[in-house]
């Protein structure tokens, strides 16, 4: 799956490449040098296809651009599809404001829980309450006479005694001196990539694997899926929710084209929420020589892939955090309370996607 992210057509000589490269975020070389704050270089936006003004425009007079088609969702909303990508459906705002709300929070608090694996359990191990930890201005600190803390040792070894990583008060910490290793919780969070939910995905042999200790993806996020992609599966057909991948991109961060074909069922959609900045995502064929489209991804969009759709490549080569781009405003109003305004420092300059898959 994300292996084919590293990619060996660096030239941009497949067209989903070029792709990639046309979206991607580049500073202005002359910005650089410059005293002032670097600047994104600008990108020509004018082929991306943009659902919500779709979605307004068939509101407004039943029109539809040449190619996309409108299917009638839940309560009469629509779910679009396009004409040339079979199993590949778009559903504008299929989060509400109070649900996207919801799903954040969940993201960055319980999502990344063991027995839940993250991106940072290859070297610290389990790593408990992240989010608090980096709103508490901790920092994780490795016990200094650990049998496991030899340098450069192979990370996964020190995962057997969980003891070995731990949170504490930056004050205590710089009382020790610096003779431990340590790394602060919001530089982690920062760096926080992805988490896996219900059946855990093994990165490294790039597979589910069974034997790893996991829960349950959580009952609500299951039937939240259940109901989204019912556009995608055939009528008394159900889609069985069984694992989640979470991924957190920050400022420059991106998917590379790939392909998800772990999963046993192609037929079964995968169900994709998009949560925060707005993103590019490119659909392309089942080659990566065929040429992708671009879409907006906005926070509280749903796409489903399935069918001929799983084939096919697709990628997200940029986030957009500056303000006017990011298109957080709503949810700017929702994150009021003092106690949520830490989910909203971070949502402002972040995405989160949440996909959920039937694995079996
Ligand atoms: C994935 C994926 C798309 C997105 O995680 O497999 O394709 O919108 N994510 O982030
Ligand atoms: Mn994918």
């Amino acid at each position: 799956m994300y292996g084919s992210e590293k990619v060996t057509d660096g030239a941009g000589r497949t067209a989903f490449r070029r792709a990639e490269k046309k979206y991607k975020l580049y500073y202005d070389e002359n910005s650089k040098s410059s005293k002032k704050k670097k600047q994104p270089k600008p990108v020509d936006l004018t082929e991306v296809i943009d659902f919500k003004a779709i979605l307004e425009c068939y509101n407004r007079n039943g029109e539809l651009p040449r190619g996309v088609i409108a299917l009638q969702g839940e309560d009469s909303r629509p779910v679009f599809c396009l004409e040339n990508s079979p199993g590949f459906y778009f559903i504008p705002e299929a989060l509400s404001i109070e649900e996207q709300f919801h799903w954040i929070k969940e993201s960055l608090t319980n999502f990344p829980q063991p027995p839940n694996r993250t991106n940072h359990n290859a070297i610290y191990g389990p790593v408990c309450d992240l989010f608090i930890a980096a709103k508490d201005g901790k920092v994780l600190i490795h016990e200094e006479n650990s049998p496991n803390s030899l340098p450069g040792s192979n990370p996964d070894v020190g995962i057997e005694d969980d003891h070995e990583w731990k949170f504490s008060k930056k004050s205590q910490h710089s009382l020790r001196g610096s003779k431990c290793k340590s790394i602060s919780a919001s530089v982690l969070l920062r760096k926080l990539r992805w988490s896996t939910l219900g059946v855990q995905f093994d990165w490294s042999k790039r597979n589910y694997d069974l034997s790893l200790p996991h829960n349950k993806i959580p009952d609500a996020l299951c039937q939240l899926a259940k109901r989204l992609a019912k556009p995608a599966l055939p009528a008394g057909i159900e889609f069985q929710p069984e694992a989640a991948i979470v991924n957190y991109f920050g400022l420059g961060d991106a998917l590379g084209g790939h392909l998800d074909d772990m999963e046993a069922d192609w037929s079964k959609p995968i169900v994709s929420l998009s949560l925060g900045c707005k993103a590019i995502f490119l659909l392309g064929g089942k080659s990566r020589e065929d040429p992708p489209l671009a879409m907006f991804l906005r926070s509280g969009d749903a796409v489903l892939m399935a069918g001929e759709a799983r084939e096919c490549f697709h990628g997200v080569p940029r986030i957009f955090t500056d303000k006017e781009n990011a298109e957080t405003n709503d949810l700017e109003v929702h994150f009021v309370h003092e106690d949520d305004l830490c989910f909203l420092r971070y949502i402002n300059s972040s995405r989160i996607n949440i996909n959920i898959r039937q694995v079996f």
